[in-house]
């Protein structure tokens, strides 16, 4: 083997050089979780103009003998493309200085804007979700029902309960993803108008079906998830709230709502829950309405694609459910009964699917 000199040696450092980066990723996750936990976003946010490192550095509340490691972490997230940097001359010294300014991506980490991430990077990128991936390998080899199991010695939803901090932390997760409905439920007329009634199965804390309940106030919503997560939530005049087991009884509606469920589930669970609903629609127009990740092999670009492989890994490692491309989620449709369906891609990653009697 070429040692490093030819053709041979290259192509080794650089086979090198993405195995390396691919052994360190990790590092780019950490670093997204100490900014938010520093609170960089906000800062840079509140001073309004771009901040240089210096202004930066006096705004966190960060130990004296800590200050000369920020240009590094700041670096390391610029090239994440978190922030991004511009050039300002400085009143004393008249001199050019670089200055940090805020990306489209660091804005949803904003604790002021509406559609604010930084509980769901929280909730993500915590010990309880990232301790299972050590025991990935030994889990292949195993029994147990999914790495996540084999960390903490029981299933996730059980966790949760046995863990209300857990729980509390990714309910705020779950909730701020939710949020972001905000931004597409108004132009999602057609797919509710007409509806009476709407069970959000599996709803959480119920961020969703708020901002449908006050988007459609004819709309009576329910969300049903299990009982530690909906006690004591506040209920208005047209969403309530029930503790309960989706796989024991559903009450009817006119439509059966499931954001991001399915795919933690897998297809057995489904085809019984779909069944389920199917037998429970109650007006002639009923439906089930899926916000879910549909993997397109040709159409998904890389970033998507990507980001859509780390979800089907984690529902692998976590809960028994997995990401589905049409086909996937055409057989499970099917299976239960359904006669068609519709999907829209409305909300990035994932895609509104309307499923019919
Ligand atoms: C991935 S979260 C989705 C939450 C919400 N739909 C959202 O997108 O924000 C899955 C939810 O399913 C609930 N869940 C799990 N098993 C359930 C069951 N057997 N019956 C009812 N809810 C369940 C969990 O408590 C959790 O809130």
């Amino acid at each position: 083997m070429d040692p490093g000199n030819g053709e041979g040696g290259s192509e080794i450092f650089r086979a090198q050089t993405h195995l390396y980066k691919h052994i360190f990723n990790y590092i780019s996750s950490m670093s997204l979780k100490c900014a938010v936990e520093l609170g960089i976003p906000d800062e840079v946010h509140k001073h309004g103009q771009p901040i240089t490192l210096p202004q930066l550095i006096s705004s966190l509340q960060i130990s004296p003998t800590k200050t000369s490691y920020m240009n590094r972490l700041m670096r390391m997230l610029v090239h994440s493309g978190f922030f991004s940097t511009t050039k300002v001359v400085n009143n004393t010294t008249q001199e050019e200085e670089e200055a940090y300014v805020l990306t489209s991506s660091s804005r949803l980490l904003l604790k002021e804007e509406p559609n604010c991430l930084t509980p769901f990077v929280l909730s993500m990128i915590s010990p309880a979700f990232l301790t299972p991936w050590h025991c990935l390998g030994d889990w292949f080899r195993g029994s147990e029902l999914n790495a996540f199991e084999k960390a903490h010695g029981m299933n996730f939803w059980d966790y949760g309960e046995q863990n209300p901090e857990f729980s509390k932390l990714f309910g705020l997760g779950m909730a701020s993803d939710s949020q972001m409905g905000n931004l597409v439920i108004k132009d999602c007329k057609p797919i509710f108008e007409g509806l009476g009634s709407l069970v959000d199965v599996g709803g959480g804390t119920g961020s969703f079906s708020r901002i449908i309940s006050e988007e459609f106030p004819s709309i009576k919503c329910t969300v049903l998830d299990l009982p530690h997560v909906v006690a004591n939530l506040p209920e208005t005049q047209n969403l309530k709230f029930i503790g309960g087991d989706m796989f024991q009884s559903i009450p009817p509606a006119d439509a059966f709502l499931f954001k991001l469920m399915f795919h933690a589930f897998g297809d057995e669970d489904c085809v019984k829950i779909l069944k389920k609903c199917r037998e429970g629609i109650a007006a002639k127009e009923g439906k089930v309405i899926i916000i879910d990740i549909v993997i397109d092999e040709k159409k998904d670009e890389h970033e998507s694609k990507e980001t859509k492989l780390f979800f089907d890994m984690l529902m692998m490692i976590v809960v028994t459910g997995k990401e589905r491309t049409q086909k996937e989620w055409e057989r499970l449709f099917l299976e239960a009964g359904f006669s068609h369906y519709k999907i829209t891609p409305l909300f990035g990653l994932r895609s509104l699917i309307e499923v019919f009697p």
